[in-house]
């Protein structure tokens, strides 16, 4: 039976990769939770995608049959898009699951809903393994991830820091900001770091996403959260991974919202009064407040700039992270290296990264474990003792 299964299988491989639809980049993960993750990728038709999804438990994919997981609008499937972003919720926290994608062509759409379909593309089990992730924990001490910022396009870059990383080992890869010059097109947001993270660990290590300032621009900003969307629709954000805390915040631009260089369409200071009066109410929630370690990702380094942008975040967020007992934030935006103290205006250090590196970092019990690393290997490490 095992042998008549394995041919059927060999058959069908082949006809899956010459179908006419095709997976053009992805899936990458982003959005996880200890009990959620959305999986997202491109395909270069319309379809009708689907996630299915499994517990690892190192048996066969093809075990027994598996829900469909679909990307929903109020009660309707969503069969017009080439991007497609399906959340998986419901997880077990701390649990190892694998998955597949599947992408339906939509051929025909004339009228009502009298869709055509065609062939399906799907990544592949049959010749490799099918992909794998592992939701966050709930609870515990120990977290591990890297930060990259300001990686402006340079996927080059990107691969060479990162060749030699054990990805895989990771909880989740932060992005912090600016890895993009502008959003022009979709085709640039895969060519300037999409592409390079799905080749080297998105498909199986989620994506913690903040934008920068430059992410703010151009003409295909607005549909920026498509790629890394949140389930709260927002781009700040707090996650829990055990029982460290991550405030994931928005720095918006960094020139006044009138400035000639935003043509018309900057409008950061009303929603940087939005996200502080969030971050106001989330810092006093059980979640936050219960956490054994507060991280902080935000791209404009705080208490040091006097562009308005800095001056606004600095009068809007540090009095109410000053009083949130935060252990670390990591900043990039100055492509220059640095780590501030805690002080006086500022009461928690921050780790400015530059933009030829990354950020290695480590949460065990007490400590948090930091090292910033450019292509020649560690360039600076940091202990600090959790408050
Ligand atoms: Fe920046």
């Amino acid at each position: 039976m095992k042998k008549i299964l394995s041919a059927l299988l060999g058959i069908a491989a082949p006809l899956l990769l010459t179908a006419q639809i095709k997976i053009t980049h992805g899936p990458w993960l982003c959005d996880m939770t200890s009990t959620g993750v959305t999986v997202v990728w491109a395909t270069d038709k319309p379809a009708l995608s689907w996630v299915e999804v499994t517990e690892d438990h190192g048996k066969s994919f093809y075990q027994t049959e598996h829900k469909r997981h679909y990307e929903t609008v109020a009660g309707r499937r969503q069969a017009h898009k080439t991007l497609h972003a399906i959340r998986l919720e419901g997880l077990t926290p701390g649990t190892k699951y694998s998955y597949r994608i599947f992408s339906r062509e939509v051929v025909e759409w004339k009228y009502n809903d009298a869709v055509k379909y065609g062939n399906v593309a799907s990544t592949n089990v049959f010749s490799r393994a099918p992909l794998h992730f592992t939701t966050f924990p709930a609870t515990g001490d120990e977290v591990s991830f890297l930060v990259f910022n300001d990686v402006h396009g340079r996927a080059d870059l990107m691969s060479r820091l990162i060749k030699d990383e054990n990805l895989r080992s990771y909880d989740f890869v932060a992005f912090n900001g600016d890895m993009s010059n502008s959003v022009e097109s979709r085709e640039q947001l895969f060519k300037d770091y999409i592409d390079t993270a799905v080749k080297f660990f998105a498909s199986e290590v989620p994506v913690m996403y903040n934008r920068g300032n430059h992410e703010t621009r151009g003409r295909h900003a607005d549909l920026l959260g498509e790629y890394f969307p949140t389930h709260s629709g927002n781009f700040y954000q707090l996650y829990k991974v055990g029982d460290t805390a991550f405030l994931v915040l928005d720095c918006g631009e960094d020139k006044p919202d009138s400035d000639i260089e935003y043509g018309g369409l900057a409008d950061y200071d009303a929603y940087r009064e939005a996200e502080s009066e969030w971050l106001r109410a989330t810092v006093s929630s059980e979640a936050f407040r219960n956490a054994a370690a507060r991280i902080v990702l935000l791209h404009i380094p705080l208490g040091c700039g006097d562009w308005h942008g800095d001056l606004h975040l600095d009068k809007l967020l540090l009095p109410i992270l000053n009083e949130a007992d935060i252990d670390v934030m990591f900043s990039g935006h100055t492509h220059r290296y640095a780590f501030h103290e805690a002080g006086e205006k500022v009461r928690f250090p921050i780790v400015v990264n530059d933009n030829e590196s990354y950020v290695r970092c480590r949460v065990t019990k007490g400590k948090i474990h930091i090292e910033t690393v450019g292509t020649g290997g560690t360039t600076h490490t940091h202990e600090i003792t959790i408050r």
